[in-house]
């Protein structure tokens, strides 16, 4: 029987999760299936309990569920820890297990596709919800020189980074800096992600144009537009990327976990830009 699998979310029909995994399963020759299944919002327990009855092998999680799947889940990664959110689920031996693939998603991003070099630069990373927990430690692993986290609400910002104080001191990290948009006056960086949702609103951010380094990359998390925020960068002069290639390496990540076998993401981020 075809293995299965499903992106749960709500709302969900504009998920490219099922066109992502089904361009790996030809790939890597994997015999299995992969759906998008709309949870009702008071229902998200439920449906992965339907789901795993009916055979399903693994899912993933996005908006708004993620933290309802942390606390669903009976057992999780230490990564799915750091981020308190959890976007993938294995199902097995009456298990469910959690685990996040987005900060190494965007690490692999950044990193491979990119060519953004991230020990010993600047990282300023825009925002303090959900989105941004979950690429903190992935991204401070990777020995940067300073990484400031900012916010609209500084004294979410300023709460996250202290939240990290224990972790980081334990393993040797650089410690983080967290505040709000006016804090940046006279600080500049080599990578600036967006992880607010501010491009969804189309808002401009409060951010000054001297917190681009030259020749520094622009990245937003967000995909299939142009927010503000990367108009801003490309006036600056900045190297500019979506969230796409992230997007599509958080699902190579919970498809390896899932099969064992590590997709090659390049030709699948070229294919979903053709449209
Ligand atoms: P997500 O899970 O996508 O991170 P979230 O937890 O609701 O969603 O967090 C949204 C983030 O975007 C927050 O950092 C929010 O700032 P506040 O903490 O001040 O609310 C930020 N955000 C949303 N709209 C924004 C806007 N128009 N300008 C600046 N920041 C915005």
């Amino acid at each position: 029987m075809t293995d299965r699998y499903a992106v749960l979310g709500n709302p969900i029909g504009h998920s490219k999760s099922p066109r992502i995994h089904a361009l790996f399963a030809t790939q890597t020759g994997q015999d299995m299936g992969y759906e998008a299944l709309l949870a009702p919002l008071d229902g998200f327990a439920a449906t992965v309990a339907e789901f795993v009855a009916a055979g399903g092998r693994g899912a993933n999680v996005t908006v708004p569920f993620k933290e309802e799947a942390f606390r669903l889940a009976s057992r999780r990664s230490p990564r799915a820890e750091a981020a308190g959110a959890v976007n993938t689920l294995s199902f097995g031996n009456g298990e469910i297990v959690g685990d996040n693939t987005d900060g190494a998603g965007l690490v692999r991003d950044l990193k491979t596709n990119l060519g953004c070099e991230l020990a010993g630069r600047r990282i300023l990373l825009l925002g303090a919800g959900g989105a941004a927990r979950g690429v903190i430690l992935p991204l401070l692993e990777e020995q940067p020189a300073r990484f400031v986290i900012a916010n609209r609400t500084a004294e979410k910002a300023a709460r996250l980074a202290g939240e990290f104080t224990g972790e980081t001191a334990k393993r040797g990290l650089i410690p983080l800096q967290g505040g709000g948009f006016d804090d940046l006056a006279g600080m500049s960086f080599d990578l600036v992600i967006n992880a607010t949702s501010a491009g969804l609103s189309d808002t401009a951010l409060p951010l000054p144009d001297t917190a681009f380094a030259p020749g520094s990359l622009a990245y937003d998390m967000v995909y299939g537009r142009e927010t503000h925020f990367m108009a801003q960068a490309r006036r600056a002069g900045c190297r500019v990327a979506d969230g796409l290639g992230m997007l599509v390496e958080q699902a190579a990540e919970a498809f390896f976990l899932w099969r064992g076998v590590r997709p090659q993401s390049a030709p699948v981020i070229a294919a979903l830009r053709q449209g």
